[in-house]
C-alpha cells in the first residue's frame, strides 16, 4: 500500500517538465510496430500503462529497444506481421490498451486474451466489443461485458458506419484500428468531438483518413510506413501543476512543450473561464500536434457552470478541477459527464467523498458534481487505486489547513512517473508516508 502525505501550503515557481502524452505514446508503439521500417519515440511516456502497451507488443514478436530516457526504437513488422503471444496480455490499469489493442487483435490471424488488473477488470468492454461485432469480429467477454476479453483470429472483418453511442477516443480508435485490416471503408462518427491523436497519427504513417465534421473514415488493406515521433509532454499531467500555480498564493511556473491539441485543451478553457491566468508561449507543431510552453501564475478562482462542450475534452481532468472548484468563490457545477463514472474508478463520487472528508460541500449527481468553494481541512481520504483521484488530492494540501493523506497511491506511476520529485520541486510538499 503506497501512502501520501501532504503538508499544507506552499507556492509553485521555476520550471516544470512533465512526462511525455499517455495517449500518444500508446499510440506510437501501436502504429510504429505494425508500420514497414523503423520508427525512432522520443518523449515517450515510461509509465506502467505506457509500457503495459509496449510489453503487449514485444509478447507479439516486435523487437523493440529502449525505452531509455524517453527514447523508443520499434523495428515495425508491417500490418500482417504480428505473431501469437505465447500467453494472454496483461495491461494492468491500462483501458487504453485494452480497447486500442481489441480493435487490433480482432483483424489478426492468431487469437489472444486480454487481462488486466482489478480496476481494468471492473471496466466496460461492451461499447467495443458491440462494433467490432458488428465489423465481424468473434470476442468475448466476461457477463456484463467486462474483461478478459477473448478475440479469436482468423475472421474477416468488413467495414462499417458507425455513429458511437458516447463520446470515446477508445471506442473510435479501436474501431479505426480493426478498420485497417476491414474490407471496404469504415467510417465513424462521434457525438461530441475526442481526443484525434489516432487519426493524426495515422496520417503521420501515410495512411490516408478522411475527416468531415463528426466523422471520420478510412479504407481497409492500407499500410503504414514507419516515422519519429517526438511525444509531448502530456497535458493531462500538467494539469495538476496549472490547477496547484492557479490556486496557490505567490505562484508563476512554466510547463515547458506541452501538447496543446486542441480536442484536449477543455482544462485551460475551463480554468480560465474561472479566472485563471495562463499564457500558451512559443505555440509551434512538433510531428503533427501543437505544442507550446504554458505559464500559469496565481489568481483567484471563481465558480462556474462548466460549458457541455467541455467536457470530452478536458475528461480526464475533472478530478484536479474539482480541487480547483473546492478553492473557488462560489459554486461549480458540472453535469453530462457520466463517462466520469467508469474511469480508473467512479471519479464522480470518489471525489465527492474525499472532498467531504475534507470539509468541502460537494453533492455527487447522476452526470456530474455540484461543489461550493470553501475552506480546505486536513484529513484522510481514499484514491481507490486511481492515479488522477491521488494526484488531484496532493494538489489540495496547497489550501489545506492540516495534512492531507491518501491513500492508495501506487497507480500513479501508471501515468505519472516520478510525481513526487517533481511535484517537490516545483513546490509542493507530498511525500510517501513512513508506515
Ligand atoms: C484515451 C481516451 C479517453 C481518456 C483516456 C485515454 C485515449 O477515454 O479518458 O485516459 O488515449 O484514447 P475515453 O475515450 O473512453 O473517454
Amino acid at each position: 500500500m503506497v501512502t501520501f502525505r501532504v503538508i499544507p501550503g506552499g507556492r509553485l515557481s521555476g520550471n516544470c517538465a512533465v512526462p511525455g502524452d499517455k495517449s500518444i505514446s500508446h499510440r506510437s508503439i501501436m502504429l510504429g510496430s505494425l508500420a514497414e521500417g523503423t520508427s525512432h519515440i522520443r518523449g515517450f511516456l515510461e509509465g506502467e500503462d505506457a509500457l503495459a502497451t509496449l510489453n503487449a507488443f514485444r509478447a507479439m514478436g516486435v523487437e523493440i529497444s529502449g525505452p531509455e530516457n524517453g527514447q523508443v526504437i520499434v523495428s515495425g513488422v508491417g500490418m500482417h506481421g504480428l505473431r501469437a503471444p505465447r500467453e494472454s496480455i496483461y495491461l494492468g490499469n491500462s483501458g487504453t490498451s485494452m480497447r486500442l489493442l481489441a480493435g487490433l487483435l480482432a483483424g489478426q490471424a492468431f487469437d489472444t486474451q486480454l487481462t488486466g488488473d482489478e480496476s481494468l477488470s471492473r471496466r466496460p468492454m461492451e461499447r467495443v466489443a458491440g462494433p467490432l461485432r458488428q465489423m465481424g469480429a468473434r470476442i468475448e467477454a466476461r457477463p456484463g461485458g467486462l474483461p478478459p476479453l477473448a478475440i479469436a483470429g482468423g475472421q474477416v472483418l468488413k467495414g462499417i458506419r458507425y455513429d458511437m453511442p458516447m463520446a470515446s477516443a477508445q471506442v473510435k480508435s479501436c474501431v479505426l484500428l480493426a478498420g485497417l485490416y476491414a474490407r471496404g471503408v469504415t467510417t465513424v462518427t462521434e457525438p461530441a468531438p475526442t481526443r484525434d491523436h489516432t487519426e493524426r497519427m495515422l496520417a503521420g504513417f501515410g495512411y490516408t483518413v478522411t475527416r468531415r465534421g463528426a466523422t471520420v473514415e478510412l479504407e481497409g488493406g492500407g499500410k503504414l510506413v514507419a516515422c519519429d515521433i517526438d511525444v509531448p509532454a502530456d497535458i493531462s499531467s500538467a494539469a495538476f501543476f496549472m490547477v496547484a500555480a492557479s490556486i496557490a498564493p505567490g505562484s508563476d511556473i512554466t510547463l515547458p512543450h506541452v501538447g496543446i491539441n486542441p480536442t484536449r485543451t477543455g482544462v485551460i478553457d475551463i480554468l480560465r473561464l474561472m479566472g485563471a491566468n495562463i499564457s500558451l508561449d512559443n505555440p509551434r507543431e512538433v510531428g503533427g500536434e501543437p505544442v507550446a510552453d504554458i505559464r500559469v501564475r496565481h489568481a483567484p478562482l471563481s465558480g462556474i457552470d462548466i460549458p457541455q462542450h467541455l467536457v470530452p475534452l478536458a475528461i480526464d481532468e475533472f478530478p484536479v478541477l474539482f480541487v480547483a472548484a473546492a478553492c473557488a468563490r462560489g459554486r461549480t457545477v458540472l453535469s453530462g459527464a457520466e463517462e466520469l463514472r467508469v474511469k480508473e474508478s467512479d471519479r464522480i463520487q470518489v471525489m465527492a467523498d474525499g472532498l467531504s472528508a475534507l470539509g468541502i460541500e460537494a453533492v455527487s449527481r447522476p452526470d456530474g458534481i455540484e461543489i461550493h468553494g470553501g475552506t480546505l481541512a486536513g484529513g484522510r481520504v481514499v484514491s481507490h487505486g486511481d492515479h488522477r483521484i491521488a494526484m488531484a488530492f496532493s494538489v489540495a494540501g496547497l489550501r489545506a489547513s492540516e495534512d492531507i493523506v491518501i491513500e492508495d497511491c501506487a497507480n500513479v506511476a501508471t501515468s505519472f512517473p516520478g510525481f513526487l520529485q517533481i511535484a517537490g520541486d516545483c513546490g509542493l510538499r507530498v511525500s510517501l508516508e513512513q508506515e
